[in-house]
């Protein structure tokens, strides 16, 4: 749940002032992963006779600098400055290579506190430094025999045993060795052999100058690579099919927990996979791995070989992570919607032939159409903001396929171990493709033999990895912690599914065409939406200061009223609770007086007349009502002059979560503002829940 980065120039002159930069930039981008506290490490001022190249480590070689701050990023800046002041450290001394490593910290272990924050240290001296996404569950195992070898521990975090492993392993292997040089990339295998839990890591040691290395097990983590110069005489270090190879050349590389702190300085990535490690050295990319001994890869540590890897080129532009002439990142992706749709359908709504029949094409699911039509239920599984998508597309599955669907947010699923069969498909929806609980379903489902589809919008990420077939939503980086394009992208994608698996039956010919011509059209029914803007200022102006708010919904849109209420109470804290309108009659009606301000969502559908209903019923106990209705219905849905009235553009009825939507996303933002709260990092929330 936290955010790692490092920095390594390789034989290019690097002012500290220039590196702090680096460091602190690469935070800022991962920040929305976890704003508790922060911290970095870099190296004290270079000395001045040999080469600042990877020389061996000599007793004089003074040690690296932690600095760590409770708070935001900003707080850390602030503080680094008035220390390296203090230390009279020189910004501008300059380093042809140097390794600094940094960590944004959502807390899972201790509060938030300097002495909590990563880097973790092996003890004085700084011999080993690591930064740390992810939870080592057996920590404090290793911690008592820590302690029983001597170590002292400062911190309450289950972090601090790796570094203090890898001082115990070092030692060790030192008086082993016999004068035989141990490796830094021995170390770590070593230390990785006894964690155990989800982690990416990056090791920096005093003995290992000018090095890092970088491993994982679980937590996202990537590599990116900026060379200054193409040598063309032993072609470049990444040759044309893009290989990773060793190669001295100057060069800058960059470890991240995602592809957004390395985008502005490099497109060229390696995404690391599980069990591997990857030691930056003397300019060259090195990869182990741990495999059996049919040379398969595998998680637990046994054999270990070396592996030459390509990489990737990012498509993701600069301009997508900067947050334009918006104020927050909430705002820019609330508005940036009509696009993001457009992308998310581009190349997947086909018209046919002189008739111009019409039909959808998942590319990454055409060779398992077959096995989901002949599923026995197919199983929504995902997380807040991503479940209630997926409940927002369950109708129309269940219309065109004809399957059962079930749903299940995964926590609640492994909390009972519920039944899944092979002939089950199980879809797991995610924008992060990292979420802890998400994927421990994901791995249960594979165990009990289901087919698995991934819905993210990370390519790269572990369930789009580990599923066996899926469909990104390719609506873009989404930074700001509460998620607002990627619901409406999804459940876009999720109606898609319902087509490509409903197939083409005379029967159904009316309601696809209606449906994809709907689909076609609502990136400017969504524009239209934005234009409720100031209208849902003026209604966040009469709300902010109220308690709680209430939101009805029913059928297609009782989604809608979750994901409202969720986007209200996560990032305004006003308490918000969404409500099947169903079930108004069976307990929360009791809460309906003249103050409590209640959102009725009754756009047209099959359920509009059972919506009439309710809002008769609230208005005859006196509700506070802000009833949302199709375009024109406002006479119908207010028979009465207190209640207010937000009209929507109508669009087909599977489609209309993602018109609704809108306007309580521009609510909860407004509220936001209103409220004086942090819009992009609400209280105790991290984007992307990497732990249990
Ligand atoms: C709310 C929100 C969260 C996420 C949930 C799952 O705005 O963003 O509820 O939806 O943590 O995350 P993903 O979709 O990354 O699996």
């Amino acid at each position: 749940m936290c955010g790692i980065f490092a920095y390594l120039n390789y034989n290019v002159n690097r002012e500290r002032r220039y590196i702090l930069q680096v460091l602190f930039n690469g935070l800022r981008r991962l920040e929305y992963r976890g704003y508790d506290s922060a911290g970095i490490a870099i190296d004290s001022d270079p000395k001045p006779a040999p080469q600042a190249s990877s020389a061996s480590a000599s007793d004089s070689d003074p040690p690296p600098i932690v600095f760590r701050q409770e708070g935001n990023i900003e707080s850390l800046v602030k503080s680094v400055y008035q220390d390296v002041a203090k230390l009279e450290l020189n910004l501008e001394a300059s380093f042809s290579t140097h390794a600094g490593l940094a960590h944004t910290r959502w807390a899972t272990h201790g509060e938030p506190a300097p002495r909590n924050s990563h880097p973790q240290s092996s003890g004085p001296g700084n011999e080993f430094l690591v930064v740390h996404n992810g939870v080592i569950t057996n920590y404090e195992v290793l911690k008592e025999t820590l302690i029983r070898h001597g170590f002292i521990f400062e911190s309450d975090t289950d972090t601090e045993v790796i570094p203090k492993l890898a001082k115990y392993v070092y030692d060790k292997a030192n008086e082993a060795a016999d004068g035989q040089v141990v490796t830094f990339s021995q170390v770590v295998l070593e230390v990785m052999r006894h964690l155990e839990g989800a982690y990416a890591l990056i090791f920096k040691s005093s003995h290992y100058p000018n090095e890092l290395i970088a491993c994982k097990r679980g937590s996202p983590l990537l590599l990116g690579v900026k060379e200054m110069t193409e040598n063309k005489e032993n072609g470049s270090a990444f040759d044309d099919n893009k290989t990773l190879s060793k190669d001295g050349g100057p060069k800058e590389l960059f470890l991240s927990s995602d592809a957004n702190a390395v985008i502005e300085h490099t497109k060229k990535v390696l995404v690391i996979e599980d069990g591997e490690v990857v030691h930056l050295k003397e300019g060259g990319v090195y990869i182990l791995k741990f495999e059996n001994d049919k040379g398969e890869r595998v998680a637990s540590p046994t054999k270990i070989a070396s592996v030459r890897r390509a990489l990737s080129v990012l498509e993701m532009e600069v301009q997508q992570i900067n947050k334009g002439h918006y104020e927050h990142y909430m705002q820019k992706e609330i508005n940036e919607q009509p696009e993001s749709l457009t992308t998310t359908m581009r190349g997947r709504l086909i018209l046919r032939g002189s008739s111009k029949s019409k039909s959808v094409l998942l590319g990454g699911l055409k060779d398992h159409l077959k096995t989901i039509r002949r599923s026995r239920r197919i199983l929504f599984i995902g997380c807040g903001t991503s479940y209630n998508a997926a409940l927002a597309a369950r109708p129309i599955l269940e219309e065109l396929t004809g399957i059962p669907v079930t749903m299940e947010i995964a926590s609640d699923l492994l909390d009972r171990q519920g039944p899944i069969y092979r002939e089950d498909t199980a879809v797991f929806v995610s924008q992060s493709g990292e979420t802890h609980d998400t994927l421990v379903a994901l791995q249960y489902a594979l165990d009990n033999g289901a087919l698995c589809v991934g819905i993210t919008n990370t390519v790269g990420s572990a369930i789009a990895r580990n599923t066996h077939c899926g469909v990104h939503i390719n609506a873009g980086a989404e930074i700001g912690v509460a998620s607002t394009k990627a619901y409406t992208s999804q459940i876009v994608v999720m109606a898609m599914l319902a087509l490509a698996i409903g197939g083409d039956t005379l029967s159904n010919q009316a309601r696809r065409e209606a449906i994809i011509d709907g689909l076609f059209d609502l990136p400017n029914k969504v524009r239209e939406v934005l234009k409720l803007d100031q209208e849902m200022k003026d209604l966040a102006k009469l709300l902010s200061a109220e308690q709680s708010l209430l939101v009805f919904g029913r059928g297609y849109n009782y989604a809608t009223a979750l994901e409202g209420a969720l986007k209200v109470k996560e990032v305004a804290l006003m308490h918000s609770e969404g409500i099947l309108a169903g079930e108004m009659k069976h307990g929360p009606l009791a809460l309906v007086d003249e103050t409590l301000p209640i959102v009725v969502i009754a756009t047209r559908d099959a359920c509009f007349s059972k919506q009439q209903s309710v809002i008769q019923q609230l208005i005859a106990r006196r509700g506070r009502l802000v009833v949302m209705c199709s375009k024109g219905d406002a006479s119908s849905v207010s028979p009465s002059e207190t209640v207010r009235v937000i009209e929507v553009p109508q669009v087909e009825d599977c489609l209309q979560p993602v018109i609704n939507v809108v306007p309580l996303q521009l609510l909860a933002y407004h509220l936001t503002v209103l409220r004086g709260f942090n819009v992009d990092q609400p209280r105790n929330l991290a984007k992307s829940v990497t732990t249990q």
